[in-house]
């Protein structure tokens, strides 16, 4: 990043790339959690599930590139060792559940994962709203996908 946009960050740069940095490990534990979920479920409504969860998985990576770019962005570096993804995120991690056809359980656990998000991703548009606005606006564009997968999800929850 150049120095203007350098100059442009009024928040503290280390406390901006920690909160980036949990973010980014949301997003790889959340695209883990739907890709194996995706290749573990089975029944009778398991391709409609399946595809879902496929393409969300791969919009949960992009979240996870686009908050990379603005770790780089501002010095630092995204999680290098992937055995620190889960001690570096901030919602953790719901495996899917033993039984591949319980799919109430893998929703009400992909909904708990959207909601942490949604807080998250809420608190930091408001943190950066003013201090760091690209981080602010990186925020604002993943909160908007949450709140549109957690309305997806809410919505099979309720036909099943
Ligand atoms: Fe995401
Ligand atoms: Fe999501």
């Amino acid at each position: 990043m150049g120095k203007t946009g350098r100059e442009i960050v009024k928040a503290n740069v280390s406390e901006v790339i920690s909160d980036l940095l949990k973010a980014y490990s949301d997003e790889w534990l959340a695209h883990y959690q739907y890709w194996v979920a995706a290749v573990w479920l089975k029944g009778v409504d398991a391709d409609t599930f399946r595809q879902v969860l496929m393409e969300m998985s791969q919009h949960e990576l992009k979240h996870a590139e686009k908050l990379a770019k603005r770790i780089i962005q501002l010095g630092g570096k995204p999680v290098l060792d992937f055995g620190k993804l889960l001690s570096t995120s901030g919602c953790g991690y719901i495996p899917p559940p033993e039984d591949p056809t319980d799919y109430v359980k893998l929703i009400k656990d992909i909904i708990k994962a959207e909601e942490c998000a949604i807080k998250f991703y809420s608190a930091m548009v408001e943190k950066y709203r003013t201090t760091d606005v690209v981080t602010h606006e990186v925020f604002e564009e993943l909160l908007e996908d949450e709140v549109e997968d957690e309305q997806t999800w809410e919505d099979f929850l309720a036909k099943l």
